[in-house]
């Protein structure tokens, strides 16, 4: 088996296993790393009847388990209530284990109520999408959504194992699966072009365990510098500022994350070329269309300024803008909102 990727992180050390297969020998790496005396998984009706069963049988500890409803719209406090209700009928204590089985929300959601249970319970992240797999399920940003917007509350809390199986991705739809491309060809324009030479490769799927090595790398290595998301870390969000706008405009159903934050590469990079870097609009286009994610903003752009403004991003009067200066290169660059204001109308 590789060996794990380490991150320490806050609270402690993350490690983060990633081999295809794994999944069925979850258990006996949960076993390694600990002693709990009881386990707690979360994961949701979607994922339940594939995988629940799969990991139960392989936990030589007493297993119990809530099954959350499949959805970003039930990602907010009453289903971490539900949770920590559930927990703590099972026994659940800080010498125990919580297990998130499932993607992006799952993950953060199970993250949060592990992070504030009994002030920390310790965590086991088996991310089941790409996106989950090649982000969030690595870095310790845990939380939910408010009324008032996504991932408002929240704690920075490092899952102490995360186990990540490619072979998963296979009962993955091909939307989804494109989804968590969006985060990958993010990875290869902010710190690694080789990504996107493996993206661009007719069956890159065969490579996919390597791909998100790749990406999970460039995370840790990111994280490890700046967990608190003071800085460095930033760069993940390429994409994302331009992409949160759209997303927010289709009221978070016309567009997936993953198709929003493919739009707004698209944008950053059309943008970038207009303060003068080099136009890498002419690569990243037709990688985009390869993995079946789309590019054209298709919002009013006073309408896409006004919802970035609104985004938690926005320090004073500038705006900090990943943009990408070279394929494998991304920096920080505040612009003044007057100045993006004019250039979003170009777009
Ligand atoms: N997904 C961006 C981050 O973890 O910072």
């Amino acid at each position: 088996m590789r060996e794990p990727l380490t991150l320490q992180g806050g609270n402690g050390l993350s490690e983060i296993y990633i081999e295809s297969g794994l999944f069925d020998r979850a258990g006996v790496v949960i076993g390694q790393a600990f002693s709990p005396s009881r386990i707690h998984i979360v994961t949701d009706s979607n994922v339940a009847p594939l995988y629940l069963a799969r990991l139960e049988s392989q936990l030589a500890f007493p297993v119990s388990h809530t099954i959350i409803p499949a959805g970003e719209e039930h990602k907010h406090l009453a289903t971490v209530e539900d949770i920590y209700h559930d927990m703590l009928a099972a026994g659940i204590t800080r010498k125990d284990l919580v297990v998130a089985l499932g993607g992006g929300v799952v993950g953060d959601i199970t993250g949060f109520a592990a992070a504030t249970l009994l002030r920390g319970v310790s965590l086991c992240q088996i991310p089941t999408t790409l996106l989950a797999q090649v982000d969030s399920s690595v870095g310790g940003k845990t939380g939910v959504d408010l009324p008032e917007g996504k991932n408002l509350v929240g704690a920075f809390y490092q899952p102490r194992l995360v186990l990540i199986d490619p072979k998963v991705l296979s009962s993955l739809p091909d939307s989804t699966f494109a989804d968590g491309m969006a985060e990958v060809i993010k990875y290869g324009y902010i710190a690694n072009k080789t990504i996107l030479s493996l993206v661009a490769q007719p069956n890159y799927r065969d490579n996919i365990e390597q791909i998100i090595y790749e990406c999970v790398k460039i995370k840790r290595d990111v994280v490890a510098i700046d967990e608190h998301d003071t800085g460095l870390r930033m760069i993940l969000n390429f994409g994302h500022t331009i992409g949160h706008a759209a997303e927010k405009l289709g009221n978070y159903t016309a567009l997936t994350h993953g198709q929003a934050v493919a739009i707004g590469m698209a944008a950053a990079m059309r943008l970038s070329a207009l303060l003068g870097n080099a136009d890498l609009t002419a690569s990243l286009l037709p990688l985009l269309d390869h993995v079946g994610l789309p590019s054209t903003l298709a919002y009013d752009r006073e309408a896409i300024f006004d919802a970035l403004l609104a985004d938690k991003k926005k320090f004073g009067g500038t705006v900090n803008f990943i943009l990408v200066r070279e394929a494998g290169r991304a920096e920080i660059t505040p612009i003044e909102t007057d100045r993006l204001h004019a250039y979003i109308l170009k777009l």
